[in-house]
């Protein structure tokens, strides 16, 4: 479905006095449709950049990005319009997803409205359809964003990517800012909502433990590059690399006895 190789990023740094700083470097990977991988790193590795770079919300300075079977890396603005809505990224600010000032039935339709797709009664139909799926009220479309809780917003978030259709969703720390209970459930709808839609996912996390619970497959990010790529299993159980040895480890003091 998704596939990169080589891929290079680096950013003109400020506080390194002009330098460049190489966010990503020679990252490859790949995910079959309907696949999970996860992407697991400490903060500031690159998780995020790669996402975005995936997704060519960012522009790679090296490396080739395939989008089911097409290679999109030199794609234009315009090329790219027709597949926005095939690939959607779901990020963890849960406060900046929606507008604050639009009613959440405007945020729902937006994108629709944008693609052109389907026609005004159709739209709403789809929106009341996918609040249903998210295991949202039909009557929560009139509030606002700050009336909701941030797992309601979340899964608004979610009905609303979902209006498009999408084949790959990029989820960047999804569940980060939400509380241990609420994160369950969200992580729960999102798995449900891949199996019905036979999405492929990225997913972005710094939690182990949720990687491991979500992800089959196994990115293992470190100062920008992919240090190790396994089943979640055989990383978990012979971690090669000596970060994903320090990663696990520390995975087992937090939570003494639990291995499987
Ligand atoms: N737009 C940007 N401009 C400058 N530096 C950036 C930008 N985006 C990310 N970086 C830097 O690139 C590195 C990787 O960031 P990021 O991909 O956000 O990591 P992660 O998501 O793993 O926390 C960090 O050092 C970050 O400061
Ligand atoms: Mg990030």
């Amino acid at each position: 479905m998704i596939q990169t190789v080589g891929l290079n990023k680096s950013f003109r740094s400020g506080w390194t006095g002009g330098r460049r700083l190489q966010a990503v470097e020679n990252v490859s990977l790949r995910i079959a449709k309907g696949g999970t991988l996860g992407l697991i790193g400490e903060s500031g590795c690159g998780k995020s950049t790669v996402g975005r770079l995936l997704l060519k919300l960012l522009p790679a300075d090296e490396g080739t990005v395939l989008f089911d079977g097409a290679d999109i890396t030199r794609y234009t603005m315009k090329q790219m319009r027709p597949l926005r809505q095939q690939m959607q990224l779901l990020f963890q600010h849960p406060d900046s997803a929606l507008n604050p000032r639009r009613t959440l039935l405007d945020s729902l339709l937006e994108p629709m409205k944008l693609h052109r797709l389907l026609d005004k009664e159709a739209r709403i139909a789809k929106v009341l359809e996918l609040l249903e799926l998210v295991g949202l009220q039909r009557d929560i479309v009139y509030r606002y964003p700050h009336q909701i809780s941030g797992g309601q917003v979340q899964r608004v978030v979610i009905a609303r990517a979902l209006t498009l259709g999408p084949k790959l969703l990029v989820l960047d720390e999804p569940t980060s800012m939400l509380d241990v209970s609420v994160q369950a459930q969200v992580i729960e709808l999102l798995q449900h909502v891949q199996r019905q839609f036979g999405m492929t996912y990225l997913f972005i996390s710094h939690d182990l433990e949720l990687v491991r619970h979500m992800c089959p497959q196994i990115a293992v990010m470190h100062k920008g590059r992919i240090v190790e790529t396994g089943n979640a299993q055989q990383l978990m159980e012979q971690p090669a690399h000596a970060y994903t040895q320090h990663l696990v480890q520390a995975f087992h003091v937090v939570r003494p006895g639990r291995t499987k």
